[in-house]
């Protein structure tokens, strides 16, 4: 019987290209870049499976260039917001993404930005580097206090509980705002749910944990700046989209909030006018997952679900369960 056919939208770590490569024809997008549009068309055409990335968006167009026989579509990604589910049930192809592995990663980069944007880090480091330090002083770069301090969780995954639990080394109160109550946490965590409102006006650092839908696009803009403390910080690990990101540059010039980390942009990798100019925002390349335990982790999901799938079985971690009864 021929081999199956993949295609991998971006080089992933070498060990799982070898582990794809023991099992399948394996063609993988030479270039150091995404894909256009019509690249992913031309080149996802007669695939078995392809393993796609968060900038590639997959939808009808793409799944009908592929063809039929196209089973699978593991994205190497926990959120899969550039996956159109619907199109991919209608037409029979599984949807899978890479949970769980990356909780760790992605809150010690969330933890990491809150301590970078309080204590101010990039700023002074640029300060020493810039030959502007001519001594110690009571004064100079003063930061914002963490201990002790309310830390405020939007979306109560498995992220943002991962972050609960390193935030409680600081003796931080945590609040949390999501869909539904977790009254196991609120008991570990001695944490209190509260609506949005809440969380914006008593958050001392707030981190964004929600996937991006419709609902949550924007979920911050220019009213929700206005009801944080003029001391708060705002870290976004999430998506880029859930912030307005032209509002939170006018509330970080104007000093609306302290400041802000992050790690996501609404049109990656484009930055909005006027963020990178500014002292008080951290800016990182998207990196939240990027550890190699992590990134090899996540390849190991999506090449287990592709060998699973293609093997006539179902996947472990299918985000449209829809297509399995079909
Ligand atoms: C994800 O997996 O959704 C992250 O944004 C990238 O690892």
């Amino acid at each position: 019987m021929p081999r199956k056919n993949v295609y991998v939208t971006r080089m992933l770590p070498e060990q799982n290209m070898e582990d794809l490569r023991k099992c399948f024809d394996v063609e993988v997008n030479p270039h150091d870049r995404e894909l256009s549009k019509a690249e992913l068309k031309e080149m996802v055409k007669g695939r078995d499976a392809v393993i796609s990335l968060l900038t590639d968006v997959i939808d009808g167009e793409v799944l009908d260039a592929a063809g039929p026989q196209l089973k699978i579509v593991a994205n190497y990604a926990v959120g899969f917001n550039n996956l159109d589910l619907a199109a991919a049930t209608q037409r029979g192809v599984i949807l899978t993404n890479t949970p769980g592995v990356l909780d760790d990663a992605t809150a010690t980069l969330a933890f990491s930005l809150l301590l970078a944007v309080a204590r101010r880090i990039p700023e002074t480091d640029k300060f020493v580097r810039d030959g502007k330090w001519n001594g110690w002083s009571p004064t100079l770069l003063i930061g914002l206090d963490v201990d002790r301090k309310t830390l405020g969780i939007a979306g109560l995954g498995r992220i943002g509980q991962n972050l609960a639990r390193k935030a409680k080394g600081f003796d931080m109160k945590i609040i949390y705002a999501d869909f539904k109550r977790n009254m196991e946490f609120e008991k570990q965590f001695g944490a209190t749910f509260v609506d949005k409102e809440m969380l914006l006006r008593e958050s001392d650092f707030l981190t964004l944990h929600v996937p991006l839908l419709p609902e949550t696009r924007h979920y911050i803009g220019s009213t929700e700046l206005k009801m944080m403390k003029k001391t708060a910080v705002l870290i976004n690990t999430s998506r880029g989209p859930v912030v307005d990101e032209a509002a939170l540059v006018k509330a970080l010039k104007e000093k609306e909030i302290w400041g802000a980390g992050l790690d996501v942009f609404e049109n990656e990798p484009a930055l909005a006018t006027g963020l990178s100019d500014l002292d008080n925002v951290v800016i990182l390349p998207h990196i939240a997952s990027a550890t190699m335990g992590t990134r090899i982790a996540m390849g190991n999901i999506a090449v287990e679900n592709v060998i699973k799938v293609l093997g006539g079985q179902p996947p472990d971690t299918c985000v449209n369960p829809a297509v399995l009864n079909k």
